[in-house]
């Protein structure tokens, strides 16, 4: 009799644990539907937030934040956005904010329009966009440094920020 409760009861255990197994495996495919989304914050300027932003480090997508970089490693982006209206000139602004310390990133592509994937410039109001720079973050940044990376992308034709986001970093040297 003792036996046959401790069986039953691990029994229970084991089909707790097969339960949990299962809801764990919703949370990956809720993770994968929202396709590897990295985790963005608006602006202060008063601009277009992109619908899916992805941020990999390395071959390493960002899911939560701050996202990781070490030292070295490409970064790469994929910027889904609707263009707003009409565009025919994009220049990319990059800016890391150290504190209250703030300082251009280079794109090595000034031209934004020359890293759209999915489509030509000009863009017609209403085109789905999908922009994917990549750069380097300067090396000599101290180990275990948090930042945040503000994109923009200027329409050259107003001067006006077509979209706008930040995302927070933690900078590793190893
Ligand atoms: C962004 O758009 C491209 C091209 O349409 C698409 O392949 C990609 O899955 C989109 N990314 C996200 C995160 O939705
Ligand atoms: C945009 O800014 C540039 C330089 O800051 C200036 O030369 C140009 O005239 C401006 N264009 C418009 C449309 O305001």
């Amino acid at each position: 009799m003792k036996t046959l409760v401790l069986l039953t009861a691990l029994f229970a255990c084991a089909s707790a644990g097969i339960i949990k197994t299962v809801l764990d495996l919703d949370e990956v495919n809720a993770v994968s539907n929202q396709r590897l989304l990295a985790p963005v914050e608006k602006c202060e300027q008063d601009c277009l937030t992109p619908a899916e932003v992805q941020f990999y480090s390395g071959n390493r997508p960002c899911r939560e934040s701050p996202c990781e970089i070490y030292t070295g490693e490409k970064i790469n982006m994929i910027v889904n956005f609707t263009a707003p209206n009409y565009l025919e000139n994009l220049e990319p602004k990059l800016d890391m904010h150290i504190s209250i310390l703030s300082f251009p990133v280079d794109i090595g592509e000034p031209n934004a329009c020359h890293q759209i994937t999915n489509t030509m410039c000009p863009l017609v109001k209403d085109e789905p966009v999908s922009y994917k720079p990549e750069f380097y973050l300067p090396s000599l940044i101290p180990d275990k440094t948090v930042a945040s990376l503000q994109l923009s992308l200027l329409d050259k034709d107003t001067n006006k920020s077509v979209f706008c986001f930040s995302i927070d970093v933690q900078l590793l040297s190893n």
